[in-house]
């Protein structure tokens, strides 16, 4: 008995130690992510503050809601499970070109724009609930996420 306990006390340490030394930083799901992807050369808005754990936790969506894998397939997740940044794939930084003079691009091709990407994901959403819910809880103009910079 006394043994176990000795073990446990152990084990308790040793888990306290790596995640006071961060070790763990990249595989729980941290509170606030800063989406800054280090793919763009410049951001031209500011900074939108991802509130992870609210979503993950307190509006309890489930994690494949947003991670998906190379075929577009919900992830079943549990913390501690590496993730790919959405950049991995969705891997040209900004929005697809718009106009008249811009190319005509397949879904495939649309879909590479990492922006677009995190519109489509973020404010599709934050729309659909809004409405559903009279509401406008969820950011849906640019500001909302983008704080002003200058
Ligand atoms: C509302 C959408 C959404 C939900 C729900 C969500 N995530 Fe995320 N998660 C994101 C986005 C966006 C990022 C940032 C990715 C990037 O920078 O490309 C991220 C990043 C992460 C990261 C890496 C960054 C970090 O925190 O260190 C992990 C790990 C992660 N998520 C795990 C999870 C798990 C586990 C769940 C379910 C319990 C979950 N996520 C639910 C959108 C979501
Ligand atoms: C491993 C590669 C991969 C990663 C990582 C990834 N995606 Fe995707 N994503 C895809 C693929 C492939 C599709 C297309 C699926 C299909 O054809 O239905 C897709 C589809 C989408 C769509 C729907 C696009 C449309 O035109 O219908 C959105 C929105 C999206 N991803 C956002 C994100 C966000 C946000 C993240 C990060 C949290 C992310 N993706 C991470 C590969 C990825
Ligand atoms: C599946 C639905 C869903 C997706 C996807 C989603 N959100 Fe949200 N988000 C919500 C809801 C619902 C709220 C409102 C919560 C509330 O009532 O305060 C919210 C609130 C927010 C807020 C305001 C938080 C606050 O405390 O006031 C920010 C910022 C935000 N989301 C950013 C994002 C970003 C960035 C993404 C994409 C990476 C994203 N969300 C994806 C559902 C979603
Ligand atoms: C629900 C949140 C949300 C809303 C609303 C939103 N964005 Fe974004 N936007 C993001 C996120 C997240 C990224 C990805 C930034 C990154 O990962 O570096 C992004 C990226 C961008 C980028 C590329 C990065 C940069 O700073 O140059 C531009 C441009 C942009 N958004 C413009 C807009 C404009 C214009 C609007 C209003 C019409 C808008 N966004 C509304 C969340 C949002």
């Amino acid at each position: 008995m006394k043994k176990k306990l000795l073990l446990l006390a152990v084990a308790v340490l040793f888990v306290s130690f790596f995640i006071s030394a961060g070790l763990f930083a990249d595989s729980t799901p941290q509170d606030i992510i800063n989406m800054e992807s280090k793919a763009y050369t410049e951001h031209k808005k500011g900074i939108c503050e991802f509130p992870h754990k609210k979503h993950a936790e307190d509006l309890k969506l489930e994690c494949g809601t947003c991670h998906h894998d190379d075929k577009g397939a919900a992830l079943e997740l549990k913390a501690g499970d590496d993730v790919q940044k959405c950049i991995e794939c969705h891997n040209k930084p900004g929005e697809k070109p718009k106009g008249k003079d811009a190319p005509k691009l397949t879904p495939k091709q649309k879909r590479e724009y990492h922006a677009d990407m995190m519109h489509a994901q973020c404010k599709g959403c934050h729309k659909d609930y809004n409405k559903e819910n009279k509401t406008k809880a969820a950011p849906a103009t640019c500001k909302g996420c983008h704080p002003k910079t200058n």
